[in-house]
């Protein structure tokens, strides 16, 4: 039997933050769905925001955060996240990650949509997310475990007191494990793998979500999932994001014609807020107009954006035109897992850092480069808390008994795809409650309730998948029915405007119900 103090779930920017900052006394176990360099934080472009530039103050970058997220936030901790910012990239910067630097050594600073000034810093040009897990990676202690291509299908909850006391997995051939720890920690990323157009890692698919909820975690805000306008798009395909940066730099996006979408459409036009671009985008998209970013102005794009020319290369997208076709795909979950400012949930051991959980720093709609900011931020808050209480004593594992049946009854499940296209076309960018209404219907048709029984080690991998998938989609659908008004990324055509009787309303779904 494997005993830590920690086991962190997930590989991404908030796991690994937490995985460096914790004490060397403790006994910690990394394990993760695919790869540990398969996830978002490692594909990020853009940065990380953080008021260092001169004239810039976290005041402001509070101010741009807030506005972004159209006030639905918790201000103490956005007061909390922009306050830690220059510290943490400094700390980055002390032990050894080379961010870009401009002309004079000072460190190089982009912009983004939505924010007042230029504050994102950045690695490798558009490799940021590459740079920072690798050094990430390569500061870890090497006696932590790391366990890859493990699928956690479970949490081990004591009986008696109700502690979650570790987790199951099953590696690729379905084989079960199981690992105990005083503390388990979801690191596991958001929702972009539920729907059929996304940024986002295949292997991210919710999963965190569906084992705190399953748990008996609250689970909040599952409406707001932000779209990112700038997907590259090409043979009726996405492939990887085009980032924000590309327009900070100056780009901006246009029809086929040239003429300037966003012009006339937000003060900040080409830089609004993420969530009004994409509903431009997704507008135009609709009436089957290409989008395109104009780079023509932009010098030295290739040695700018490296990542996105080889990308452009790869798909056989050519950069001679000056003009990139893009469309609107998932990008991030603002919702999930209830936390408090050190990632504990609502079940006794159980926390959650990173997209995975909800803190409240994102309101309505993130603002851009603020999400690697919050699993630095957040990994260590959670790092320093569990340091305080180093628990020495042995744990008592209850007397578990694995389940013996054979055969179990696997439910009518849906379709992978079909769940994702119906995901993509009833709850994306636009909402209304006639086609929430269809996507309600047609999730009913299939029963996760099997995600109730005592034991699931039965299951193989493709089923608990899809169960995740089939509970997590369900709580997405009832968030955006229930919410009667159009706020940041949660848009609906019958309910268009914001509401001020819903400025305080978070909408948080448990197994004992519905809360508002
Ligand atoms: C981007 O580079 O456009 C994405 C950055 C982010 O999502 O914060």
């Amino acid at each position: 039997m494997k005993m830590y103090n920690c086991i962190i779930v997930g590989s991404g920017i908030a796991a690994m933050q937490l995985a460096n900052h914790l004490s060397d006394q403790f006994r910690i176990l990394v394990i993760t769905k695919s790869t540990k360099r398969a996830n978002n934080s490692y594909r990020a472009q853009g940065g990380i925001a953080s008021a260092i530039g001169e004239g810039d103050k976290p005041a402001f970058h509070f101010q741009d955060t807030i506005k972004a997220g159209c006030e639905f936030q918790n201000e103490k901790e956005v007061h909390n996240l922009v306050e830690h910012g220059p510290k943490l990239i400094e700390q980055l910067k002390k032990s050894g990650l080379d961010f870009d630097k401009d002309d004079k050594g000072q460190l190089a600073l982009g912009m983004e949509g939505a924010h007042g000034q230029k504050r994102i810093v950045h690695c490798g040009g558009d490799a940021t997310g590459k740079y920072i897990m690798e050094h990430l990676n390569s500061t870890l202690r090497t006696d932590i475990d790391i366990v890859e291509n493990r699928f956690v299908y479970e949490l081990i909850i004591h009986p008696t007191t109700k502690k979650c006391i570790g987790i199951k997995a099953k590696d690729e051939n379905g084989h079960n494990e199981s690992y105990f720890g005083h503390q388990v920690i979801l690191a596991m990323g958001g929702i972009g793998g539920l729907f059929s157009i996304t940024s986002n890692d295949p292997s991210v698919a919710g999963d965190g979500i569906a084992l705190a909820y399953r748990a008996g975690a609250d689970i909040v805000d599952m409406e707001f999932i932000q779209f990112h306008p700038t997907l590259l798009y090409f043979k009726g395909k996405t492939a990887g994001l085009i980032s924000e940066a590309v327009r900070g730099e100056g780009a901006r996006l246009i029809e086929e014609s040239g003429q300037s979408i966003m012009a006339g459409k937000h003060l900040m036009e080409d830089l609004a807020p993420r969530h009004i671009v994409a509903k431009e985008l997704f507008q135009q998209r609709l009436a089957k107009k290409e989008v395109y970013l104009d780079i023509s102005m932009i010098d030295r794009f290739e040695e700018q954006f490296p990542t996105i020319t080889a990308m452009c290369q790869s798909n056989g997208v050519s950069l001679k035109e000056k003009r990139i076709p893009v469309a609107p795909g998932c990008h991030f979950l603002m919702g999930g897992i209830v936390v408090n400012s050190v990632g504990q949930t609502s079940v006794d051991g159980l926390y959650a850092i990173g997209e995975t959980a909800s803190t409240g720093v994102h309101g309505a709609n993130r603002l851009a480069s603020n999400s690697l900011l919050e699993g630095l931020h957040y990994g260590k808050m959670l790092a320093n808390h569990l340091n305080e209480q180093l628990i020495q004593k042995e744990m008592e594992i209850p007397f578990y008994n694995p389940s013996n049946s054979t055969t179990v009854n696997v439910p009518l499940l849906p379709d992978k795809e079909e769940l994702r296209a119906k995901m993509m076309a009833y709850a994306g960018i636009i909402r209304t409650s006639s086609e929430l209404k269809i996507l309600h219907d047609w999730l009913s048709k299939y029963d996760e309730s099997i995600l109730n029984d005592l034991s699931l080690d039965e299951y193989s991998n493709e089923t608990l998948q899809l169960l995740f998938m089939l509970q997590v989609a369900k709580l997405i659908t009832t968030s955006a029915q229930l919410r009667k008004e159009s706020r940041g990324a949660h848009n609906r055509e019958d309910y268009p405007s914001e509401d001020e009787r819903w400025g305080q309303i978070h909408i948080v779904q448990s197994k004992k119900g519905t809360e508002m």
